[in-house]
């Protein structure tokens, strides 16, 4: 038997509070990004926002590895699983983000739409795997990222297409 990723009756387990402040930080530090030429317009320091970036993206990665560290579980299940695929993509949005700084331009796209797909598919495990998140919220959240994520997508391919790389 598969054992609940969840707070009882009794109330929140330290593995659940690991999971949704790793949620919360790694939202944040996308959400952050995505507003930042509207930030950037008041502040104008990009590399400040970088470090800010990284860093609560660096606090996010902590609590995510704390959060697997406690419930490390076998078997598995759907809803665990998914846990481990979103922390896999956390993973691989990190490499993306490390090339973007590396002077791989490119690859800022597919850590924009890869850490959506992360935080979206890392709600729907919260609210399928525990009790504190409530399905309605996955929803709304996974309509949310894919449309950001579908309009990220149309504004990379006029960008290919403006660099004859994608034939119209
Ligand atoms: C899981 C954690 C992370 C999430 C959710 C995340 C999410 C995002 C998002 C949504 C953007 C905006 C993409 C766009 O507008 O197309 C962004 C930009 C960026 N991210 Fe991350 N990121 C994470 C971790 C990191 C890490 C670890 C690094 C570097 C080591 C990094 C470096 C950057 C850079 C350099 C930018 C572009 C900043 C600019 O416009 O100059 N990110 N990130």
């Amino acid at each position: 038997m598969v054992r609940k990723l969840s707070a009882s009756g009794s109330g929140l387990m330290l593995g659940d509070v690991f999971g949704l402040l790793a949620l919360a930080l790694i939202s944040a530090t996308a959400v952050l990004m995505l507003l930042r030429r509207r930030i950037l317009k008041r502040f104008k320091n990009l590399d400040l926002m970088r470090r800010v970036h990284i860093a609560v993206a660096a606090l996010g990665g902590l609590f995510l590895v704390l959060h697997v560290a406690y419930f490390i579980t076998w078997p598995l299940n759907v809803e665990i699983l998914l846990g481990y695929v979103s922390a896999t993509l956390a993973l691989v949005v990190w490499v993306t983000g490390t090339a973007f700084l590396e002077r791989f331009r490119d690859s800022l796209y597919f850590h924009g739409t890869l850490s959506l797909s992360a935080v979206s598919l890392m709600v729907i495990h919260s609210a399928a795997a525990g009790l504190n998140v409530p399905f309605a919220f996955a929803e709304v959240v996974l309509v949310g990222t894919t449309a950001v994520a579908v309009y990220k997508t149309t504004q990379y391919v006029g960008k290919m297409r403006t660099a004859g790389v994608v034939k119209r």
